[in-house]
């Protein structure tokens, strides 16, 4: 069996990095195909580099490009590089244009596609990424879910039970295997001059928030009244998409609020782990901040996690000053549930269990004709 894992962004190298170890030690025939989506060193190699990952086999650089040109040269450049390198299964996680990309590549090449993280919805389909999940998954032939929430969003729309598996999210397993690694990286604290449970982080990037001049003056509006409150700081390390759209609207960023650069994995784990709250938009922090026992308020309409709001341990905020304020007071008051919503931090192994077994059902199916 040979495996193709189609990656481009940070949070795939991430949530690929327990999958690529487990390959290792399994010793399976694999190669990383990068699209070049995220380029910046901070944003992709320096997770190469501090998870111990091996280089991609190829990397297509398409970052720079506008979407629909994006979206045109990867499939052009991924199916070329499938047509020649003939693997059985090609790996997609999560909803960016990468991963799209990656399974209209394989689909037209006759490739399996294997997706991790299927089945989330958030039910809002002018966001991008919604686009991304549902036409991956309709075309994939394995579904890796990774909550049971998951699973009923994809059987609800009809796609066969035999194809979906419940595997947990391999981001429990990223964190239980560089937590450790992180906790020796406690000078990320000192730096910054901060104390356990003393600040506030925060990470906000989506393009319906921060490309939208009034969303993005509301949400540093409301971290800045959320700092005032706590009277605690908010660190804040900007997404390449953020940063360009803070220079564009000229935005004036309040005193509470400390802007700096995006940091690697372990340092960035270790700033989360020791906060007082995370206030987030991004999908993989509601994620983290719930198996790290944080308290999130997340600055969008609607998620595809529901499992953080019913638990108690995230809220959502929208982008209003008045309500994220609202809103961390509320999640930083409510009696929480701490689950494990997203697995047990196998979930690399159970999708490698999975994956071999099937491959092998096929193979002897095959001898059989
Ligand atoms: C993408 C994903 C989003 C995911 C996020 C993770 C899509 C539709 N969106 O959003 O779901 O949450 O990645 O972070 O796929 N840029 C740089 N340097 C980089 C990376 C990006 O300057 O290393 C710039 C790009 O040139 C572009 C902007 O940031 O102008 C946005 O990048 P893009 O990859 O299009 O989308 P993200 O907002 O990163
Ligand atoms: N992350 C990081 N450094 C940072 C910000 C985030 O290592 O400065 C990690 C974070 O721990 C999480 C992932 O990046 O695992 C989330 O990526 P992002 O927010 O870009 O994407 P999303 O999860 O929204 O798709």
């Amino acid at each position: 069996m040979k495996i193709a894992l189609i990656l481009g962004t940070r949070p795939e190298i991430i949530k690929m990095s327990p999958l690529i170890r487990e390959l290792d030690k399994r010793n399976l025939d694999y190669f990383i195909l990068h699209t070049g989506q995220h380029y910046d060193y901070e944003m992709d190699r320096e997770f190469f580099e501090e998870l111990d990952l091996p280089e991609p086999k190829y990397n297509l650089s398409v970052g720079r490009n506008e979407y629909r040109k994006q979206i045109g040269l990867m499939v052009q450049e991924i199916s070329k590089i499938l047509i020649k390198e003939k693997p059985d299964i090609a790996f997609v996680q999560g909803d960016t244009n990468s991963v799209l990309a990656g399974a209209l590549a394989a689909n037209k090449t006759g490739i399996k596609i294997a997706h991790h993280e299927a089945g989330l919805r958030s039910h809002d389909l002018s966001m991008l990424e919604e686009t991304n999940r549902i036409i991956t998954d309709h075309i994939s032939d394995y579904l890796f879910a990774p909550t049971k929430n998951a699973v009923k969003n994809l059987k609800e729309e009809g796609l066969g039970k035999e194809k979906i598996f419940l595997t947990g999210n391999t981001i429990v397993d990223a964190i239980y295997q560089n937590i450790q690694l992180a906790s020796k990286k406690n000078d990320i604290l000192k730096k910054l001059y901060l104390k356990k449970g003393n600040y506030i982080l925060v990470t906000a990037h989506r393009a319906e928030n921060v490309d939208i001049r009034e969303r993005l003056e509301g949400v540093l509006e409301g971290i800045a009244l959320v700092g005032q409150y706590l009277k605690m700081p908010a660190i804040y390390p900007l997404h390449p998409r953020t940063s360009n759209n803070i220079k564009k609207f000229k935005l004036k960023i309040k005193p509470e609020i400390k802007i700096i650069e995006p940091l690697g994995y372990l340092e960035f784990l270790q700033l989360e782990a020791n906060s007082k709250l995370i206030i987030t938009d991004s999908g993989g922090l509601q994620e983290e901040a719930s198996i790290l026992k944080v308290p999130c308020v997340t600055v969008r309409d609607n998620t595809e996690r529901p499992e953080t709001i019913e638990a108690g341990i995230n809220i959502l905020a929208g982008a209003k000053p008045k309500k994220i304020l609202k809103s961390a007071k509320l999640i930083l008051k409510k009696q929480k549930n701490w689950p494990n919503l997203f697995g047990d931090g196998h979930a690399a192994e159970k999708i490698l269990d999975k994956t071999e077994a099937l491959f092998k059902k096929r193979k002897d199916k095959i001898r059989l004709i």
